[in-house]
């Protein structure tokens, strides 16, 4: 195909210009292909500056200030990142089964006034009071997959566990009865890596295929709610006639992934950091209602999402430079939760840090992580649940880390767990 030359040849252009930058110490080339622990990383860029220029185009900050202050100013806008170098993926077109990217066209990546138009839409569903009546569903939830391996011995506590919950959860929310579990954890893993941007012409064909299969499942579900008012997110979505298929896929996709695939990370990376941590694990056992100070802490700590990034819509004069027009700051957010300007001992796992909640995990302004409330309850019900029923839970193998930078978490995490009182009872 004619597009996926062109594409091959923009994408090794654009290898070819990243592995120069790269070899040059551009503080972004090296991010893009960075592997490993990336919290050294970090302090490098923070030793290099408050806001440190890269000779691809944009800038980088990992200062708590300046994220904050980036993402609740209005003078920054979002940007699909199809629309970011270094490629299109080629889906627009036209008609009705034109395949739409859940997350590049839905409000995540609109301005306002359309994002303000649509995120109302669903927020309804996310109200503290609308999620109280869920933690009843949420508990069954985490109780099932805690009864599937235990008495097993060893298990995947990603595969077995921390995928399996976020994903029933959400579906439960969205209306979706068909949770296909697997095929929606290997979505998960191939759009998250898709964040970092594409390197390869094999890897535009596996994200075209997967979304084209997110579309078919995300229509099924909207099929199945057509003159069937109910009670979930998608259901409220169709109540609204002034939504378009665009919008109607776009939101409940938004939904679906931005809804699992973090959260699944959130457990993933809270059962590392609990168990590189004894006694904060000990804490918990001992006290299980300090969940939720635990989960501040993983969010701090060791966030799923590591950066985003915001547009100048205008110049913007910013810790002294000017940044211009459509000039791109990327804002490491997992980097400034770990700034020593606001958190003291910034490198150390502490549950019982005041100010923990001050990260800036789920950003800030009007995009704020819409699912925040969401998260933070399915994180502290499945981490209670898991370490009061296995509280002698350890690793069994090597850990497999996630293929992505923005998003990181575990793939595989082999655990070992003693047979627990309610099965040996
Ligand atoms: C630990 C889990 C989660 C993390 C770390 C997380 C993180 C984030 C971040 C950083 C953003 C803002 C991105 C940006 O502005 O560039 C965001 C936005 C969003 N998140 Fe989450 N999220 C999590 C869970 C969830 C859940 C469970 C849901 C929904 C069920 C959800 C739905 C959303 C939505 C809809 C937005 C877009 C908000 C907007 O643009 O107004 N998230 N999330």
């Amino acid at each position: 195909m004619a597009g996926d030359v062109t594409l091959a040849a923009v994408l090794a252009f654009s290898g070819a210009a990243r592995r120069i930058c790269r070899a040059l110490g551009d503080p972004l080339a090296r991010l893009i292909d960075f592997r490993g622990d990336p919290y050294p990383f970090y302090e490098a860029i923070r030793d290099r500056g408050t806001l440190v220029h890269s000779r691809l185009g944009p800038y980088l900050t990992a200062s708590h200030e300046l994220c904050s202050a980036v993402l609740r100013d209005a003078r920054f806008g979002v940007i699909p990142s199809s629309e970011l170098p270094p490629v299109d993926l080629g889906l627009s077109g036209d008609g009705p089964h034109r395949i739409v990217d859940p997350v590049d066209e839905s409000f995540l990546k609109l301005d306002p006034p359309e994002h303000t138009r649509l995120r109302r839409m669903v927020s309804s569903s996310f109200t503290p009071h609308a999620l109280r009546s869920r933690s009843e569903a949420i508990t069954a939830i985490v109780t099932e997959f805690l009864d599937r391996v235990d008495g097993r011995g060893g298990f995947d506590l990603m595969r077995d566990f921390a995928a399996r919950v976020p994903i029933k959860v959400i579906c439960g929310l969205l209306g979706a009865s068909d949770t296909r579990h697997e095929q929606m954890a290997e979505w998960g893993t191939t759009l998250a890596a898709a964040v970092d941007g594409v390197r390869s012409v094999r890897q535009v064909r596996h994200l075209r295929a997967t979304l084209a299969e997110l579309n078919d499942f995300l229509g099924l579900v909207i099929d199945a709610h057509r003159g069937q008012p109910a009670d979930d997110v998608v259901g409220a979505l169709m109540a609204q006639p002034e939504l378009s298929r665009e919008d109607l896929l776009a939101t409940s996709g938004l939904l679906l992934t931005a809804g699992f695939e973090t959260t699944v990370n959130l457990i993933g990376n809270g059962v590392l950091a609990l168990l590189d941590n004894p006694e904060a694990r000990q804490r918990l056992i001992d006290d299980p209602d300090a969940a939720p100070a635990v989960v501040e802490e993983i969010l701090r700590f060791d966030p799923p999402a590591q950066y985003t990034g915001r547009l100048a819509l205008e110049p913007v004069e910013l810790a002294g430079k000017t940044i211009a027009t459509g000039q791109y700051v990327v804002l490491l957010t997992a980097a400034a939760n770990r700034d020593p300007a606001v958190f003291a001992d910034p490198h150390r796992f502490d549950i019982d840090r005041v100010n923990a909640a001050d990260h800036l995990s789920f950003a800030a302004g009007i995009h704020y992580c819409l699912g925040a409330g969401l998260a933070r309850m399915e994180g502290a019900i499945a981490l209670r649940a898991l370490f009061t029923r296995f509280p002698d839970l350890r690793l069994a193998g090597p850990v497999v880390r996630r293929p992505s930078r923005a998003i990181r978490g575990v793939l595989r995490m082999p655990v070992q767990a003693a047979v627990s009182a309610n099965t040996a009872a």
